[in-house]
């Protein structure tokens, strides 16, 4: 099986990129612009890898993934590509419907031309090729919005009712998807997940922020009085599900998925804090509680949702998927990754990985 990744050089497409071909579970050809959240160096040893193909493509360019689709053929689609960080989504907006509602119409369109060529006819899996298709959309539980403190966590029915210019972007996109389903019969499948958290993530997140900041003296900033509460999801137990819902999820359906982990922001720094004066407690203050010395609270985001929370008991019943780690060993476990990889903290945050990009992908045009 080959699967055309979009975002593949991202934190979560990475992830999933690693662990399908650690596995050798299906060949990759991973489409993704390198925007600045882009990183090849997330995807060590891949280039010598036969059945790894990158393509530095904008999801907006049509003729690029025409001839991405012509050239590689893939058996399916699994689409992450997009602008993903909030705080950027209300300094700046217009990419975000750029890449994630207009990059997913044109992705959406070249792959909806590329499966009505497919063959119709059965091979010897009792499916033809056009039956065995499938474009699978990642999406995230802010489509559905602020949720009560004592309301049912979200499910594959909730309204969509999106806070942020991310959030309205990415319940467009679902909302396309949907439509090339039922209009022209595309076979999808997509997934809502909550916040993923793990190695490789770009240090504006929360997690990683906090690891990187607290490792280096800095403030720790937390958003008003921290009490806005998120379900927190291992990005491999994530990758694990996405594989799960691509082999054998409903077509046309959608499953949410989330890791059993609801916790405050606050709660997560003081973890945060207290694993790390574990791990390193040399840290600051010489250790103990030196580290939730480090937190100040600052003005709250302009529309921040106060809570999110997954029901997953969809993907659970029906595909067997469940989280595999807790929320507290997944934690001491990205942050000793963060303290065991210096060098690719280093190069994110000097910049240094970019020089390399240009150096590496310069001869490939790409749009504006
Ligand atoms: N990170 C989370 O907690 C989370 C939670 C729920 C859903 N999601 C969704 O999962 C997907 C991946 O998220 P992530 O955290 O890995 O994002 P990310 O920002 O780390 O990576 C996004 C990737 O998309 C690429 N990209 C951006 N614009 C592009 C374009 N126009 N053409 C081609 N490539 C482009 C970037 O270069 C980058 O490699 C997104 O669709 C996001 O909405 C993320």
């Amino acid at each position: 099986m080959k699967i055309l990744v979009t975002g593949g050089a991202g934190f979560i497409g990475s992830a999933l990129i690693r662990q399908l071909r650690a596995g050798q579970r299906a060949e990759i050809v991973n489409v993704d612009a390198l925007t600045y959240a882009g990183n090849p160096e997330s995807l060590p040893g891949l280039d010598d890898d036969p059945g790894y193909r990158f393509e530095r493509v904008d999801i907006r360019d049509r003729d690029a993934l025409e001839r991405v689709f012509r050239d590689h053929r893939p058996d399916a689609v699994m689409h992450l590509a997009a602008e993903s960080h909030v705080d950027r989504s209300i300094l700046g907006p217009g990419v975000f419907v750029d890449t994630n509602v207009v990059g997913t119409q044109v992705l959406l369109d070249v792959a909806r031309d590329f499966w009505e060529g497919l063959d119709d006819r059965p091979d010897s899996s009792g499916l033809s090729a056009r039956e065995r298709f499938r474009f699978h959309h990642i999406s995230t539980d802010e489509v559905f919005g602020d949720l009560p403190l004592d309301a049912p966590a979200f499910n594959e029915s909730t309204p969509y009712a999106p806070s942020s210019p991310y959030a309205a972007s990415k319940a467009a996109s679902d909302h396309l998807v949907r439509a090339w389903h039922r209009t022209y019969g595309l076979p999808v499948v997509i997934t809502n997940c909550s916040n993923n958290y793990g190695p490789y993530q770009f240090p504006e997140k929360l997690i990683p922020l906090m690891i990187l900041n607290a490792l280096a003296g800095k403030p720790l900033p937390v958003y008003g009085d921290g009490g806005q509460i998120r379900d927190w999801l291992h990005v491999d137990d994530h990758a694990e599900a996405l594989w799960a819902v691509l082999q054998r999820g409903e077509i046309g359906g959608t499953y949410a998925i989330g890791g059993d982990a609801e916790r405050t922001n606050l709660q997560v720094v003081e973890a945060l804090c207290d694993a790390l004066a574990a791990l390193r407690p040399n840290g600051p203050g010489g250790g103990g509680n030196g580290y939730r010395d480090l937190i100040r609270f600052v003005t709250d985001r302009p529309g921040h949702d106060r809570r999110y929370a997954i029901d997953s008991r969809r993907i659970q019943h029906e595909l067997g998927w469940r989280p595999a780690h807790s929320f507290e060993a997944g934690l001491r476990e990205t942050i000793q990754w963060y303290i065991d990889h210096p060098e690719w903290v280093q190069r994110v945050q000097s910049g240094a990985y970019r020089e390399w990009i240009e150096a590496n992908y310069a001869d490939r045009e790409l749009r504006d």
